[in-house]
């Protein structure tokens, strides 16, 4: 079964359609930037502008960069705060005219690992965590995710954890990888030592920048790539949407 997942993010909304029996793509990826502000309507016509390009008809997936529940939206740290309470499954179902299932952005790209890549097949406990604009996580045990939770937004280093080690971060304050590795270590270790995974899989863009800060991370937790790399939210997308459709 093909489908479209979207994966909306604080700087680009992307999308492919997606092979969910393989997590191949099965389109070219089309990116079309977040619109400023993001709010609920400016968001819901990029959208429709991509499915539109795409020229997709059927149920999509989409990641959402915040906490979603039943269909609803209930924080909104990285985007316009007009977002809350927003019934974004209504909204973007209506602009696209075709089904739409949302939900946490990180939570869908761990599926996708769960599926296809880093923790396919694998029983103990690891930790997802999606590093772009903010950082998301995911929990996994025995195959299954332990969905919403907030590590980003742990307090560090006096303020919350993704203002120290996001990938916006490192880009703002002009960081070289070395350094942001460094920083993106103190925050592995800590909550490393909170939660106690047997690894840690790491998603987002720098996914496939890991090579330039590996040496950084000197935890004693194993940490690798997301095996989908940066597509995870896309093609997890698509796999959400199957599981609900
Ligand atoms: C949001 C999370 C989201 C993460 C990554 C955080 O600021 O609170 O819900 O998963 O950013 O986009």
């Amino acid at each position: 079964m093909d489908i479209l997942g979207i994966d909306i993010g604080g700087s680009g909304i992307k999308g492919a359609i997606v092979d969910t029996q393989t997590g191949e793509l099965k389109s070219e990826r089309i990116r079309i930037p977040t619109p400023q502000p993001a709010t609920p309507e400016a968001v819901a016509n990029t959208l429709k502008k991509l499915v539109d390009q795409i020229g997709y008809k059927g149920v999509i997936g989409c990641g959402f960069p915040a906490r979603v529940i039943n269909g609803e939206v209930l924080t909104a740290a990285n985007i316009d705060k007009s977002w809350i309470n927003v019934k974004v499954e209504e909204l973007f179902s209506q602009a696209t005219g075709q089904k739409v299932f949302v939900a946490n952005d990180a939570d869908v790209a761990g599926l996708a690992e769960l599926s296809f890549g880093a923790v396919k097949d694998y029983k103990g406990p690891v930790l997802f965590l999606t590093l772009g604009t903010g950082i998301g996580s995911a929990l996994f045990i025995n195959g299954q995710m332990y969905p919403n939770t907030e590590f980003g937004h742990l307090k560090f280093k006096g303020d919350i954890a993704e203002h120290y080690c996001s990938d916006s971060v490192r880009e703002k304050e002009d960081l070289g990888y070395k350094e942001w590795g460094e920083r993106l270590n103190k925050f592995l270790e800590y909550i490393a030592f909170l939660t106690q995974p047997d690894f840690i899989v790491l998603g987002g863009g720098v996914s496939k920048k890991f090579k330039k800060y590996e040496s950084k991370l000197t935890l004693n937790t194993k940490v690798v790539p997301a095996a989908t790399l940066n597509l995870a939210g896309i093609i997890g997308a698509a796999m959400y949407a199957k599981s609900k459709s």
